[in-house]
């Protein structure tokens, strides 16, 4: 960016309350915004982890009438945000609380939309086409990865045509955040690695997107470098609160990197390959993101090389493209680290090139690599995925 010619825009929306032990505010924070009654949505991994119970012990303690949902379903659908909606018409709620992980969250943000909104969410596809506002959302995450909390964006799965869309919108920020790190600590060792690259995906797709802008490049690089250092002992030991803390931030401050900064090619292919394979985003985005930078990284040799330092490559004595080359290999190690698998075969998965091409075609019309800094044609999308069969 040429700060002499070019201009942008920038702001956040939601209020972060950050701390060990914070969901214990709970309660002065749905009295400071004058919530009648809350409804909770969330998922059966958060009921058996007694994260759930903790949350309306606060409730009940403080006398804070609540209605809760528990069950949000992986991939949330357009279907289960609308049953979801009238549950909270009927039970009378004026706000939403989304507890969990991504589907959580954007079930939460998908249902404060059908509140206020009528018809199939299907017509708000896309980028600001939601006329009302709903009701506020607080987010409580409890895994590091999507930054659904404090992002602008929901993601719901229409089931009859097999497709993840994505929502944005202004009036999709979540009211307020709560980022308690303890809630980290029962994530299940798997879901931290993929979530985990999933931060890691919004921070290096929003530093190297032609969208990029000096307060987005400064969030980027700031959460690759606390993902370099924090992830793998987040994820051998969900328990150390001191990795969990800085995995928390991470997730929040990659997210609010891709508010402005946006996804492209990763984000593009991993929606459909979630939409008609039903691959985790997190893990889709882990398959993708070393495929993705070996396209892109001769469009800026000097910020591929900021991702490795950040990674902690040592890059002294190498040239400048075999220092940016670096950042592709610190990730590769990463994710064999964290022991991910690296292709859709070794998830038995088995697509034929006829589904392969939709899911191209699918990512390419998406618009979503339309940040992508080296264009993306549906050809080369599909190349992409061709290197992750
Ligand atoms: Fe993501």
């Amino acid at each position: 960016m040429n700060l002499a010619l070019d201009s942008f825009e920038f702001g956040l929306h939601t209020q972060i309350y950050y701390g060990v032990n914070k969901l214990n505010e709970l309660p002065d924070i749905i009295r400071k915004y004058n919530y009648k009654k809350v409804f909770i949505c969330t998922d059966k991994g958060i009921v058996h982890s007694g994260n759930l119970n903790r949350l309306e012990n606060l409730l009940n303690q403080a006398g804070i009438d609540f209605f809760t949902f528990t069950d949000v379903e992986p991939d949330p659908s357009t279907e289960i945000v609308q049953h979801v909606k009238n549950l909270y018409i009927e039970n009378g709620c004026d706000a939403l609380i989304g507890m969990g992980g991504g589907s959580s969250i954007d079930t939460a943000k998908g249902v404060s939309i059908a509140v206020a909104n009528p018809g199939d969410l299907n017509q708000y596809e896309g980028k600001d086409k939601i006329p009302n506002k709903g009701p506020d959302i607080i987010a409580i995450p409890t895994t590091a990865g999507t930054g659904s909390e404090i992002t602008h964006a929901t993601v719901l799965k229409d089931k009859k045509r097999h497709y993840k869309m994505g929502i944005l919108s202004q009036k999709l920020h979540a009211k307020a955040a709560i980022l308690d790190p303890q809630l980290l600590t029962t994530v299940p060792r798997g879901v931290a690695a993929i979530t985990g690259m999933d931060a890691l995906s919004h921070a290096i797709e929003s530093y190297t997107s032609n969208q990029a802008q000096p307060i987005t490049e400064a969030l980027g690089l700031y959460a690759i470098r606390l993902i370099g250092k924090h992830l793998r002992p987040f994820v051998a030991q969900r328990t150390d609160i001191n990795a969990a803390s800085h995995m928390m931030l991470a997730s929040t401050i990659a997210g609010a990197a891709f508010i402005w900064g946006r996804v492209a090619a990763v984000h593009a292919v991993s929606h459909p390959l979630g939409g008609r394979l039903g691959v985790a985003h997190g893990l889709a985005n882990s398959l993708l993101l070393p495929v993705v930078m070996r396209y892109n990284v001769s469009t800026n040799y000097e910020k591929f090389r900021d991702i490795a330092i950040a990674l902690g490559e040592n890059v002294e004595g190498l040239s400048l493209r075999e220092a940016a080359e670096r950042s592709i290999v610190a990730v590769e190690q990463l994710i064999q680290d964290l022991e991910i698998p690296t292709t859709l075969n070794a998830l038995n998965l088995h697509p034929s090139d006829e589904e392969l091409d939709v899911i191209a075609q699918e990512a390419f019309q998406s618009g979503i690599a339309n940040a992508n800094p080296k264009d993306c044609t549906v050809a080369d999308l599909r190349k992409m995925i061709e290197k992750i069969r």
